[in-house]
């Protein structure tokens, strides 16, 4: 049966994302390699992870690094052979852990077959496998729809006169999923990769393959992406399509599949991830990732608040509870790095970084590890001008407002700084050296000059770093039905410094206490807190003896004063009532 509060692995699991081109290179030409991250799986064991997601590693010619997929069935040499691969998933599995792919369905590369064909001419067998329309009377597009790279999401092919449509750069085609035959395709795909005994996939960019085939225009609007998502996220068809690759391709393996999705409710995550329903086993959330961000222009930064932070948090913990399943996604490789977007880059580096470590690992939902950030990486400091911006959503971005709006390419360039997703693709720093022996060849993007106070080989050695945090906060939460599959309840919510929330499952319950703050912060519990904490034990905390004596006042007294992102887990067993 399949019941909703049911165990299951990937609920217990904790995932860990691997960018490979920026992760280890093993034969030096400057790329990161399939052999590389072999070559750190102890590592990666050590953490204490489970579950590995490989960002694309199929053949690609790399507008987008590898979610432009050109062949769908090979590596991308620069990554290593179909050998390499194997080899990898072989020594995964022999550690116990389990590796998952990722899955690009929403379009291909434009120098896929299927597309080269299609742009041979009208009649060609694969022109119905992507999305065209005539333009407007007056040789328009079909519509105002704007794609993510900040131009039209249509480009005109002048040979059959008709537009294709691409709701990324115009060298990734979307699919035509009203097509059954591109939905067969998709499938065989997905059994060839099964096949060869992955352990499930993260669906890229999924609740995009259905969109509304009338194709309006969107409604006017100051947005600087315009309108048209309502018009093709979460479209008529999306579920029928899902649960049909859910009967006919992941229902036939012991997988698991989670979905990026932007722009759902919580009553899409519900439909999404109902296992009642037979779709998907997560959505991925994606909004605390967001929550600096302008809501007219995700390049710009809002004043936000704290309050905002555990409003989405809530939405997702207690709204969803017994009715889905969810990934906490804090940052990914489309991310600044997730100690410099919500935490701190310079003194309190390191406090902060462990305290969204304890944020990240104490929430229900399957928590999700960016490489790097168990180390404290931050952004990238080598963006000067946009020559130096290898990502195209930031090159896109550079054209539309300086380039066509002519606005001032510093203030443009400081917005790029800050939140292009270069800042989360600079080499892993496995240690101080000159590419921070990410390789002994000029990296393909360059490596943070920090690598020699922030790296693997010190973190390793210190038993107080941000990786031995991570690593404990994993066991930690490995051992604890309660932090797995526990009720979530926020506590303290109107605090502006302060992100309380307990955990409780059966007798055991956690409190979280979280100064998500660069201020000393006083901190004021009221009277059931005060008894609760009577009855728990500390178990772990980001400023050791400090934290102890915050611990101990707060047995006696309701008030204590938490230095700089200070952070405590404190978890009680119940005496249950007779
Ligand atoms: C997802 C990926 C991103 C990619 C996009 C298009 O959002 O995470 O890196 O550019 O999909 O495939
Ligand atoms: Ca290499």
């Amino acid at each position: 049966m399949k019941t909703i509060m049911k165990p299951e692995f990937w609920k217990e699991s904790v995932v860990y994302e691997i960018y490979p081109r920026s992760f280890k290179d093993s034969n030096n030409d400057g790329i990161g390699d399939i052999p590389g991250i072999r070559s750190k799986l102890d590592y990666l064991q050590q953490l204490g992870v489970d579950i590995l997601w490989l960002t694309p590693v199929y053949v690609s010619p790399n507008a987008d690094y590898g979610y432009d997929i050109q062949e769908h069935r090979e590596i991308q040499p620069e990554y290593g052979t179909m050998d390499d691969w194997k080899a990898l998933l072989q020594d995964v599995h022999d550690r116990g852990m389990k590796l998952i792919m990722d899955l690009v369905v929403n379009h291909t590369s434009d120098q896929h077959p299927w597309f080269q064909d299609a742009l041979s001419s009208k009649d060609s067998p694969y022109r119905d496998y992507y999305i065209w329309r005539a333009p407007k009377d007056d040789g328009s597009e079909p519509n105002n729809w704007l794609s993510y790279v900040g131009d039209s999401m249509w480009k005109l092919d002048e040979n059959s006169n008709e537009y294709y449509l691409h709701s990324y750069s115009e060298k990734q085609p979307d699919l035509n999923w009203e097509n059954p035959k591109v939905r067969q395709e998709m499938q065989d795909m997905m059994r060839f990769w099964l096949d060869l005994g992955i352990d499930g996939y993260r669906i890229d960019a999924v609740n995009m393959i259905s969109k509304d085939t009338r194709f309006p225009d969107a409604p006017p609007s100051n947005k600087l992406q315009g309108n048209a998502e309502q018009f093709y996220k979460n479209g008529p068809r999306i579920h029928e399509y899902l649960h049909e690759l859910y009967t006919e391709v992941f229902s036939n393996y012991k997988i698991f599949t989670a979905g990026e999705a932007s722009s759902v409710s919580i009553e899409d995550v519900k439909l999404y991830t109902n296992p009642e329903r037979e779709e998907m086993n997560m959505v991925l959330m994606i909004e605390a990732s967001k929550v600096c961000d302008a809501d007219d222009d995700m390049w710009q930064s809002k004043d936000w608040s704290l309050h905002d932070l555990k409003e989405i948090i809530a939405k997702w913990e207690e709204d969803i509870y017994g009715q889905g399943w969810m990934g906490i996604y804090l940052s990914n490789h489309d991310h600044p790095r997730l100690v410099s977007y919500l935490g701190h880059e310079g003194e309190y580096r390191a406090d902060s970084a462990k305290m969204l470590a304890m944020f990240l690992l104490t929430l229900r939902g399957t928590p999700y590890i960016y490489q790097g950030d168990e180390i404290g990486m931050t952004n990238a400091e080598h963006m000067k001008t946009i020559e130096d911006v290898k990502e195209q959503q930031a090159q896109g971005y550079y054209k539309q407002m300086v380039d066509d709006k002519g606005e001032d390419p510093e203030v443009i360039m400081e917005r790029i700084r800050t939140k292009a997703r270069d800042n989360a693709r600079t080499p892993m720093q496995w240690d101080g050296s000159e590419h921070a022996g990410f390789s002994t060849a000029e990296p393909w993007i360059p490596a943070h000059s920090n690598k020699a106070e922030i790296n693997v080989a010190q973190q390793l050695e210190d038993p107080d770093s941000v990786f031995h945090f991570y690593r404990q906060l994993i066991k930690i939460r490995k051992d604890s039905s309660a932090l797995i599959y526990g009720k979530y309840a926020c506590e303290l919510s109107d605090d502006s410094y302060i992100f309380a929330y307990t955990r409780e499952w059966n007798d055991e319950h956690w409190l979280i206490i979280l100064n998500f703050s660069k201020s000393s912060t006083e901190l004021q519990l009221p009277d059931q807190l005060v008894e609760r904490i009577g009855q728990s034990e500390l178990i772990i905390a980001t400023h050791g003896d400090h934290s102890e004596e915050v611990a101990q006042a707060l047995k006696y007294a309701q008030k204590a004063t938490l230095h700089p992102y200070e952070s405590l887990a404190f978890r009680g067993i119940s005496i249950l009532d007779q």
